[in-house]
C-alpha cells in the first residue's frame, strides 16, 4: 500500500544516491507541486538545492512576497527575483492570447537562465512534475519535454541541458498534498487554487498595463479574502476575477461615470477538464460586490460567470 511516509522516506534517500554532492536548481511559482518538490530535495541535499522565485508581476496582490517569506521560513535556500518591469515591457501592447502566453514564456526563461547562470557548477533541474503531466508531455513531445512544451521556445537555454530530477512524476495531485502534508506543509498552501502560469495576464482582456495589473488585483483579493472569509474558499476548485475591455456608464452622486466591469468567476471541477460554475450564495455575491465597486477605484460594474465547461473554458483567454 502506497503511503506518503514510505514515499518520502524512499524519495529522500533516492534523491540523495542519485544527486550526492552536486547542486541543484529549482524554479518556484508558489503552486503546490514545486513546493513539495522542493521541500523533499531540500530535505535530501538541504542547501545544495537552489530554488528561484520569479515575479512576473502578474501574480495575485501581495503574493510574491508573502509566498517568499514563508519559503524561507521553511527554511528553503532561495532567491526571489522581481522581474515585473521586465514582463510587463515585453507583454506592451500585446492583447492576443497566445501571444501573451509565449511572452511570458520566454521571459520566463530568459530570467530563469540568467539566475541559474549565478550558480556556480550546477548539474541538474529540478521540477515539480506530476504524473498527469508526464502522460501529456509523452503524448505530444516525447518524454523530458515539460518545459519546453509549456513555454513553446525555439533554442534551447543553457539551464535546459542540465541533467532533469523529477521527484514527483509518479504521483497525482492528490498524493502530492498528502506527501505535502506528511512533511508539514501548511495546509493552507497545500488548500491553494490552482493559479496559471500567465497569471493575471490572461485575465485582463485586452493589452496589458501596470493600471490594469493593479485593479485587478484588488478586485481578487476582495473576492478571493471574501471567499476564505465566508469559509467558501474550500468549497471551490479555483475562483478569480476577470478585467473586461468594456466601460459601462454608472452614477456616482450626481455624477454620471464611465468606468470598467469586471467579472467573477468560481468553478467546482477535478481536473480542470470539465468544470460547472458554483452556485455562489446571493448575499455573499451582494456584499463582495458592493465592496470592489465602493474600494476599487476604476470599477463601476461586478458580474458574474455563469458559464459552464464546455463550451466555456475556465479562463476567459
Ligand atoms: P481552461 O481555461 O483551459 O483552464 O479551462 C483549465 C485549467 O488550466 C489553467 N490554465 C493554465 N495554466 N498556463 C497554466 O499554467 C496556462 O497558459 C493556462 N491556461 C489555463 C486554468 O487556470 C485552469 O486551472
Amino acid at each position: 500500500e502506497w503511503t506518503p511516509e514510505a514515499f518520502v522516506d524512499l524519495t529522500v534517500e533516492d534523491l540523495k544516491k542519485q544527486i550526492g554532492n552536486e547542486k541543484v536548481v529549482l524554479g518556484l511559482s508558489g503552486g503546490v507541486d514545486s513546493t513539495v518538490a522542493a521541500v523533499l530535495l531540500n530535505k535530501a541535499i538541504g542547501d545544495n538545492l537552489y530554488c528561484i522565485f520569479v515575479n512576473n508581476g502578474l501574480l495575485r496582490k501581495n503574493e510574491f512576497n508573502s509566498v517568499l517569506h514563508q519559503y524561507k521560513d521553511m527554511g528553503l535556500n532561495v532567491k526571489g527575483v522581481d522581474s515585473s518591469a521586465r514582463f510587463l515591457d515585453a507583454l506592451k501592447g500585446i492583447s492576443d492570447p497566445e501571444e501573451k502566453r509565449k511572452k511570458i514564456g520566454n521571459t520566463f526563461i530568459e530570467v530563469f537562465d540568467d539566475e541559474a547562470h549565478e550558480i556556480t557548477d550546477v548539474t541538474f533541474l529540478a521540477q515539480g512534475t506530476i504524473y498527469p503531466d508526464v502522460i501529456e508531455s509523452i503524448s505530444v513531445n516525447g518524454p523530458s519535454a515539460t518545459i519546453k512544451s509549456h513555454h513553446n521556445v525555439g533554442g534551447l537555454p543553457d539551464f535546459m541541458k542540465l541533467k532533469i530530477v523529477e521527484p514527483l512524476r509518479m504521483l497525482f495531485k492528490d498524493e502530492v498534498r498528502r506527501v505535502g502534508a506528511e512533511m508539514g506543509i501548511d495546509p493552507e498552501l497545500l488548500g491553494r487554487h490552482p493559479f496559471p502560469g500567465p497569471g493575471l495576464a490572461i485575465r485582463i482582456l485586452g493589452d496589458i498595463t501596470a493600471e490594469k495589473v493593479r485593479i485587478l488585483q484588488e478586485v481578487d483579493h476582495i473576492f478571493i479574502q471574501g471567499l476564505k472569509d465566508w469559509m467558501l474558499y474550500d468549497k471551490v476548485w479555483q475562483a478569480g476575477a476577470i478585467l473586461l475591455p468594456v466601460s459601462s456608464v454608472g452614477v456616482m452622486g450626481d455624477e454620471r461615470t464611465y468606468e470598467k466591469v469586471v467579472a467573477l468567476r468560481a468553478v467546482e471541477s477535478t481536473d480542470g477538464m470539465t468544470a460547472d460554475w458554483v452556485d455562489l450564495p446571493y448575499d455573499f455575491l451582494q456584499k463582495t460586490s458592493n465592496t470592489i465597486i465602493n474600494r476599487v477605484k476604476g470599477v463601476n460594474r461586478v458580474v458574474y460567470d455563469i458559464s459552464s465547461k464546455p463550451p466555456a473554458t475556465i479562463e476567459w483567454e
